[in-house]
């Protein structure tokens, strides 16, 4: 189980995100933005097409910097030209997880879920020790060895959890991760981050969709 604190891990306070554009009229994708996310949360951002959920996932994931407000993470005041204190938490506490999976087609299965702790500087063998766990806990023991290409969807986008898993991070930030699914591999791929959330795999979980799943 989790240890639940009352203490939160992100907060966004009147946060503001303008998209400048050279050609056209600026973007205010979000304005005056309040949200709280604490220890052990499961969060879904449900809105239409266009409302700003993935906006909110960059700047919770540290990919993007707010325009106005204050974006907070793990104890630390994010300014908007924070590029480094962004990439340190990124790297040190961030899992990612798209709709289009982004698994690499030239590396196996268990070499793509490997693949993040190799930027971590840890051994071969232990890498596929770890990767082979991470497999095992979303279902796809056995499939190692395979190219992302002969597996289904549903089963692509478990070995991208399986590699946001990879370096136990503290959040995870899934932007549409059932958008190429069908509804029931949707549902079960909900079930299974709900999963990770609740034993503490993904302490923090956070992700946006355009369907009330
Ligand atoms: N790089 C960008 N440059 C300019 N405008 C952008 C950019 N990214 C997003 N926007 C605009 O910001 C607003 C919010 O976009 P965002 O992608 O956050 O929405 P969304 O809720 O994730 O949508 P969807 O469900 O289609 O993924 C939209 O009006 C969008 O057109
Ligand atoms: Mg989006």
């Amino acid at each position: 189980m989790v240890a639940m604190t009352d203490s939160w891990v992100a907060r966004l306070q009147n946060v503001g995100r303008v998209y400048k554009s050279k050609t056209g009229p600026d973007v205010a994708a979000l304005s005056n933005i309040n949200l709280d996310i604490h220890y052990g949360a499961f969060i879904a951002l449900v809105g239409p097409s266009g409302s700003g959920k993935s906006t909110v996932l960059g700047l919770i994931g540290c990919l993007d910097a707010q325009t106005t407000g204050e974006v907070e993470l793990f104890s630390r005041k994010l300014g908007s030209t924070d590029k480094g204190g962004r990439s340190d938490l990124r790297r040190q506490k961030m899992g990612f997880v798209f709709q289009n999976y982004k698994l690499l087609p030239s590396l196996s299965v268990i070499e793509n879920v490997a693949r993040p702790l190799v930027f971590r500087g840890v051994k071969h063998v232990r890498r596929l020790k770890i990767a082979a766990e991470r497999l095992e806990r979303v279902g796809l023991a056995g499939l190692g060895s395979r190219r992302p290409f002969q597996l289904s969807g549903g089963q692509q986008q478990r070995v991208a959890i399986a590699r946001a898993l990879a370096s136990s991070p503290e959040m995870l930030i899934a932007d549409e991760p059932t958008g190429a699914l069908d509804t029931k591999n949707a549902d079960s791929i909900i079930e299974l981050l709900c999963e990770l959330n609740e034993v503490g795999m993904f302490p923090v979980s956070a992700y946006g969709t355009h369907l009330s799943n």
